[in-house]
């Protein structure tokens, strides 16, 4: 294992850290066996996300894309939570003030003991109706492809309750962040696993470099805006995060 730049540095922060925020994507549950979407593997590189991941798509062909995220469901089901996703759940315990935003819908962070979590794209493991009534409701079954589309009781068309192109991001769970971070100041966030493709996961790690916080990116392929990271770790977040965390 190389050497890691300024863990100590990162450590004696952690260690006196009273507030923490944590942002992650596809690549903290990479090394769980879940493809990421851009990655060279990645899920867009092999279908067009306009077809599979918005609302045109699905009032296309629901059952199209029901049969890729009950795909997804029957890949997640079978993976475990990784060294890293143990290790986020191991810093939101040492730590008084803590949120961790994920733009997963795996639901790993939470197995891995993960508690205070938004899940900013929804869950793969909750449905609802596809035309905007109801609520939305846990539902963990995998199906056979000839019980899809997902149906309610009353014949209504069900959908997975993830966040699709195009569509806006679930207003509570955005203010949950925003609040986190209008309430006094950060001292340490980590962007884990994303390539930051979305405004909104710039303006989250942009606010915590403003309040002075030590913004450290852990990405094999880092894609925050440099003047928005402290630390840059190069790496892959499964070896690096459990070291961060060892006893000295
Ligand atoms: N450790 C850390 N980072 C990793 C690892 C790893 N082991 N493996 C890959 N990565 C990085 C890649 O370098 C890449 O920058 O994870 C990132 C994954 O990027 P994307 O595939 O674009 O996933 P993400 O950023 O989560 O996408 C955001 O876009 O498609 C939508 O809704 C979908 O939530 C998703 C959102």
């Amino acid at each position: 294992m190389t050497a890691i730049d300024h863990l100590d540095e990162v450590r004696a922060r952690l260690a006196r850290a009273r507030k923490v925020f944590i942002l992650t994507g596809a690549g903290v549950s990479a090394e769980s066996g879940i493809p990421t979407f851009r990655g060279p593997e990645g899920y867009w590189k092999k279908h067009p996300p306009e077809q599979l991941a918005s609302p045109e798509g699905f009032a296309r062909d629901p059952k199209l894309v029901w049969e890729w995220y009950n795909y997804r469901r029957r890949l997640i089901a079978g993976c475990e939570p990784n060294a890293a996703h143990r290790a986020v759940a191991e810093i939101e315990r040492r730590i008084a003030q803590f949120l961790l935003c994920t733009q997963n819908v795996d639901g790993l962070h939470q197995r891995a003991g993960s508690r205070n979590v938004v899940e900013i794209h929804g869950s793969i493991w909750r449905v609802r109706r596809a035309d905007g009534t109801g609520p939305s409701v846990e539902n963990r079954t995998i199906f056979e492809d000839t019980e899809l589309p997902l149906r309610a009781a009353d014949g209504a068309l069900l959908r997975p309750d993830v966040v699709w192109f195009g569509e806006t991001l679930p207003a509570e769970a955005f203010a949950r962040v925003d609040a986190f971070l209008a309430t006094g100041p950060v001292d340490l966030a980590f962007v884990i696993g994303t390539s930051a493709v979305f405004p909104y996961i710039i303006r989250w790690a942009a606010i915590p470099k403003h309040q002075g916080a030590m913004v450290v990116e852990l990405n094999p392929s880092p894609s925050l805006p440099a003047e928005l990271v402290t630390i840059c770790w190069p790496h892959k977040a499964g070896d690096i995060l459990p070291c961060l965390l060892e006893r000295e």
